[in-house]
């Protein structure tokens, strides 16, 4: 099947690989929603998709509150269609640092940006989905998931992450049948800002195995493009798989 005509949510596409997943959509004729708060990094998205001869509309909204949900729903709808495809992409890797400098607020500002938000917007687009017989959720996700341990200092990420996963494969669950599939995805190693800013910020904030880790795999080139990264995620969506853990590292 064609992706062609559908039209896709995208959070988080205003740089990395929510623009690269945007971009890659519109090259496959998706219509694409993209979602961010920088207006200025939303407005080079679009650019880009209308240069290669796509469609984007950029929505301004700040994702950390769950709220937003049904003004971006409603004006994605309104100008480009009921989105068929939700790609979950948003997330912010803070707080950053020792578990006993955390609050209880700013662990609620990651579980809304990292889990809520995300739930609430597949809640919001659901019922045209099963209604359509057909839909497409993604959640990105971290391979931090399979490996919690190797990344001090950045528990409520590990804890965000890992709720984002739990959550997906129960909704997927709950879906079979309805033509609806729920995915995760875990992008790999990326060359994108929330690396920069990781390696910019982590030092004495991540302990200095975890922060030299992330210093090294760019120093040494292993950072993968956001590109290659969005590729790999839209070739499945043509595929009727649901509730896998889908990561850029498993050949296909
Ligand atoms: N890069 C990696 O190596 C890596 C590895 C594993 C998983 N991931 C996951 O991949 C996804 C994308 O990461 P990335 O590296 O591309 O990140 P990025 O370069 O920092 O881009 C994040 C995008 O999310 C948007 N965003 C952040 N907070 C937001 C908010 N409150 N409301 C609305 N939009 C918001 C940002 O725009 P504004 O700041 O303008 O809002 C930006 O467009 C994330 O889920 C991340 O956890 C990345």
């Amino acid at each position: 099947m064609s992706l062609y005509g559908k039209v896709a949510l995208v959070t988080g596409a205003g740089r990395g690989i929510g623009r690269a997943l945007a971009t890659g959509l519109a090259e496959s004729g998706v219509r694409v929603g993209c979602v961010a708060r920088s207006q200025d990094e939303l407005s080079r998205t679009v650019q880009l998709v209308a240069s290669r001869g796509g469609s984007a509309l950029a929505v301004n909204a700040d994702l950390g509150d769950p709220r937003t949900v049904p003004d971006i729903v409603h004006r994605v709808t309104a100008e480009l269609g009921s989105p068929d495809i939700l790609i979950n992409n948003a997330a912010t890797v803070e707080p950053l640092g020792h578990s006993t400098d955390m609050t209880p607020d700013t662990w609620n500002a990651a579980f809304r940006l990292n889990v809520i938000t995300p739930a609430a917007l597949s809640a919001a687009l659901l019922p045209r989905m099963t209604a359509a017989g057909w839909g497409r959720i993604v959640n990105v996700s971290s391979g931090i998931v399979a490996r919690p341990e190797t990344m001090i200092g950045g528990n409520a990420y590990a804890a965000t992450k890992a709720a984002l996963e739990a959550h997906t494969l129960n909704l997927a669950t709950e879906l079979t049948g309805t033509g609806v599939t729920v995915n995760v995805y875990r992008p790999g190693s990326v060359d994108t800002a929330m690396q920069a800013l990781i390696r910019r910020t982590g030092g004495g904030r991540l302990d200095a195995a975890t922060y030299t880790r992330f210093v090294r795999s760019h120093e040494e080139g292993k950072l993968i493009s956001a590109e290659d990264s969005a590729l790999s995620l839209i070739a499945r969506l043509t595929d009727d798989a649901t509730g896998q853990v889908w990561d850029v590292h498993d050949s296909r």
